[in-house]
């Protein structure tokens, strides 16, 4: 497939965290496809540079893979070096990384809270905070952040889960302003259930798989594909006037 006109990407350079697998792995494939290169990373590198040389060898342009906790300040500072050093600029930004732990909170650790909230909110602060001031200065620069459902919606034993995704619409939304004259937007995607690693202990048992089917008014999971198109939208010219904005792609969940 070609693109043209506001959704194609070529020349443009996107970092993707999280491309190592699920959701971001699907992201580097569809923002390849309209053109851009694309920079991996996730905390596994050998996964990362695996999947940037299958992205080399479909698309026949250079790809490129970083190991990095995105949770930890310091690493994302050796990687935003790391990657000046590699690439002319980074355009685009996906913070796709994310975890989650399901847990009524009696039974949390408080461990488990700072880990969910650390990869979920805490890690697209510092990346927007490191790559975001150079998409201003050169005037042009798309931030995506996987938000959720949980980003409005409770479901019980989701604690830090959805209150990171909830932070995450405001630390999007002010972005957002801080950026509005330079051409940077930054909006939040927000999909419903879709068959990652992530939702492994829901699709494998097939009462709580059903229960999830039961709140979903479409009543059925959502195919991955039917992320790529509010991806490109997001990540592309085609979304130029819109910024601070939560798009969801759940089946109708959260109109309920
Ligand atoms: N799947 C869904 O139904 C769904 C629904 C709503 C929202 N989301 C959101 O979409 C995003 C992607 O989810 P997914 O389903 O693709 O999850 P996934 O299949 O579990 O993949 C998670 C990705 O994040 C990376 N990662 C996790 N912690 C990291 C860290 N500290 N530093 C760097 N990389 C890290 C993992 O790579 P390594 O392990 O190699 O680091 C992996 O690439 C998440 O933010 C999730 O909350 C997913």
């Amino acid at each position: 497939m070609t693109f043209t006109g506001p959704f194609q990407l070529d020349g443009k350079i996107a970092l993707i965290t999280g491309g190592s697998r699920g959701l971001g792995r699907l992201f580097a494939e569809t923002l390849a496809q309209a053109g851009a290169s694309i920079v991996i990373v996730s905390r596994d590198e050998e996964r990362c540079r695996q999947v940037a040389q299958e992205l080399e060898q479909s698309f026949g342009r250079p790809m490129y893979a970083f190991g990095c906790d995105v949770a930890r300040s310091d690493q994302v500072d050796a990687l935003y070096d790391a990657v000046a050093s590699t690439v002319e600029h980074v355009d685009i930004l996906v913070n796709s990384a994310g975890l989650n732990r399901r847990n009524p909170i009696a039974d949390l650790r408080v461990e488990d809270w700072d880990d969910v909230v650390d990869a979920n909110l805490k890690a697209p602060f510092l990346m927007a905070r490191r790559f975001g001031p150079d998409m201003a200065q050169r005037g042009w620069g798309r931030i995506i952040h996987l938000g959720s459902i949980l980003s409005a919606i409770g479901i019980p034993g989701r604690t830090p889960y959805a209150a990171s995704k909830a932070g995450l619409l405001g630390l999007t939304r002010t972005l957002a302003l801080e950026w509005a004259t330079r051409n940077v937007t930054v909006n939040a995607l927000c999909p419903g259930p879709f068959k990652t690693d992530m939702n492994l202990e829901l699709t494998r048992d097939p009462v709580r798989f059903q229960e999830f089917v039961q709140k979903i008014p479409m009543g059925r999971w959502g195919e991955l594909h039917e992320l790529t198109g509010p991806m490109l939208f997001l990540a592309s010219d085609a979304s130029s006037y819109m910024t601070g904005q939560t798009l969801y792609i759940d089946g109708g969940w959260t109109a309920q």
